[in-house]
Parts: C-alpha cells; sequence; structure tokens
C-alpha cells in the first residue's frame, strides 16, 4: 500500500510520525473518507469543503489548496491497486510540546492511505442490518470530523457486542446519527432526517440522500425526530459513503415495520447506484 506523509509518497511500513504530535498525544486533528469508484473520487468538492469547515473549527489552517489536494487525492488513488478506494486523509496540528492549548507556528502533519472500498452485499442489502439504541455521550461538537473518535469507538464496540452493526444515537429524547452513520427514517411514507446540527456529522451522502429525496419527489421532512418516532418507525436506514443506503431490519432485537427492508429504502437505494453511475460517467472532478 502507497501512503502519503508531510509531502512524500512511500509504503506504508516505512511511514512514521514523532511520539509528540497532537494528533497521537490529543487526538488533535481532523480527516475525511472520500469513496473513488473506478478510480474516480465521488463528491470531492463537498468533502474538501467539509475539512475545510472541520480544519476552521479547530483553528488550524489548511495546509493545501484544492488543487494541491485534488492532484494528491488522485496520486494516492493511481498508486493502489483497488477499482474503487476510500481515501482517507488526516490532518494533525503537528509536533510541539505536550500541553493542551494550541501551540503557534508549528508544522501540521498530513496523512493520506487509501483502501479498497467495500459496500454493503447483495446479501445484507435483502436482509438489513441490525442496530441498538444507544445515549449519545459524545461531546457537543460531531459537526467536526474529528479524529478523536473515542466516543464512537465505544458505541460501535457496544453495538458490536450485541451482534449489531450499528448503533444509533439518541440524546434528550432526540435521534442524532449513528456510531459512524448517519439515521433516516420512514413513517407513513415520509422519509424524516433530523436536521445539521452541532450534534451531528454533516454527511456527504446524507446530503446526495437529501437530493435524491428532493429530485424524485419523494415525501419528506428535515426536522427534529424523537426516539418514540425512531421505535415506531416503518423503515430506518443508515447513510455514510461505504454503507451507502443501508435499511436497518432490527432495532434492539425487534423487527422495524415487516422487519423487511422497506419499498422506500430500496428505491432510494436504487437511485444512488444510478447518481453514482451518472456522476462518474460525467467527464470533469464531480
Ligand atoms: C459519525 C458519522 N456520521 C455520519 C457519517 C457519514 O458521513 P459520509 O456520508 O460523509 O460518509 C460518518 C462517516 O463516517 C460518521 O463517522
Amino acid at each position: 500500500m502507497t501512503v502519503y506523509l508531510n509531502g512524500e509518497f512511500m509504503p506504508i511500513e516505512q511511514a512514521k510520525i514523532p511520539v509528540l504530535d497532537r494528533g497521537f498525544i490529543f487526538g488533535d486533528g481532523v480527516y475525511e473518507v472520500i469513496p473513488s469508484y473506478s478510480k474516480r473520487p465521488f463528491r470531492l468538492a463537498e468533502h474538501l469543503a467539509r475539512l475545510q469547515s472541520s480544519l476552521d473549527a479547530i483553528r488550524l489552517a489548511n495546509p493545501h489548496d484544492d488543487a494541491t489536494w485534488s492532484a494528491l487525492v488522485a496520486k494516492i488513488i493511481a498508486g493502489n491497486p483497488w477499482e474503487d478506494q476510500n481515501v482517507y486523509l488526516q490532518v494533525t496540528r503537528g509536533v510541539a510540546k505536550r500541553d493542551h492549548a494550541f501551540p503557534k507556528g508549528i508544522k501540521p502533519t498530513v496523512f493520506m492511505m487509501a483502501s479498497e472500498l467495500v459496500t454493503p452485499s447483495p446479501e445484507l442489502m435483502r436482509t438489513g442490518a441490525k442496530a441498538i439504541v444507544l445515549p449519545d455521550f459524545r461531546w457537543l461538537r460531531c459537526d467536526i470530523k474529528s479524529t478523536s473518535l473515542l466516543g464512537n469507538c465505544l458505541l460501535r464496540t457496544l453495538a458490536a457486542d450485541e451482534g449489531c452493526t450499528e448503533a444509533i444515537l439518541v440524546r434528550d429524547g432526540e435521534l442524532t446519527e449513528a456510531s459512524a452513520s448517519n439515521v433516516f427514517i420512514v413513517k407513513n411514507g415520509t422519509v424524516l432526517a433530523p436536521p445539521k446540527s452541532h450534534l451531528i456529522l454533516p454527511g456527504i451522502t446524507y446530503d446526495v440522500v437529501l437530493e435524491i429525496l428532493r429530485g424524485n419527489a419523494i415525501p419528506h421532512e428535515v426536522r427534529p425526530v424523537m426516539e418514540s418516532e425512531l421505535r415506531a418507525a416503518d423503515e430506518i436506514w443508515v447513510t455514510s459513503s461505504s454503507r451507502e443506503v443501508l435499511p436497518i431490519t432490527t432495532l434492539d432485537g425487534k423487527p422495524v415495520g415487516s422487519g423487511r427492508p422497506g419499498a422506500i429504502g430500496e428505491r432510494v437505494y436504487a437511485l444512488y447506484q444510478q447518481f453514482k453511475q451518472r456522476v462518474m460517467r460525467a467527464p470533469a472532478h464531480a
């Protein structure tokens, strides 16, 4: 695997960072995961815009302009073997004497790698996945795509302990998101999605799904979703770049709706596949 570290491409075994990197000591950094299909990045401009928001939120200057990031992403994709890849990029504040307050004038650490992009299997799409509901005990800036993911990791592990794919999170009686995805529900033919706020990551897939709902006149509302509505939903989907639009058919051990993937979710999944194909066939960066 070829990775990128601070200006150089190299085999992953050769990539080393100093132990005082604030990414290692404090989780002081942000990241992006950009899917690429047939070796072309998907929604790159949107991912780079979200990276900029995350960097702004933690007062870290962007080490590259968008053209440089695009070139680096293209090189990482070209340097790795898979047709479809997840491009991971991370910017940490850099190396400094351990002290909580952000130091000034240090050079950020930039790391990028790729992995094979594996989307849910046809079998999983047919059966749907299991999830549990857990209290969202993360911090109040979940809109920042921070590398400090201990809360998300612990929640995902609690889900895995129960044989579940995802932990769906509620805070003060309202649905927020899941440990590594956004959540949509369907009730009586209307799709409901929690609005963007400091409490959820603004998912790129979330935006694509909303575009699809709007573009196909599928009834939907973006508004707070109560935990009681989540538990009484006809359909639940989790969305992310790698999960795409994955139906949750068992919640806390009980069937969601009929216990099988619902018709609206199946339609949105099919439209999502078409959307991907269309974007990938377009001539320029999309
Ligand atoms: C907490 C969280 N919410 C939502 C998402 C979905 O974001 P995207 O659609 O950009 O992959 C992710 C992606 O990893 C995530 O970690």
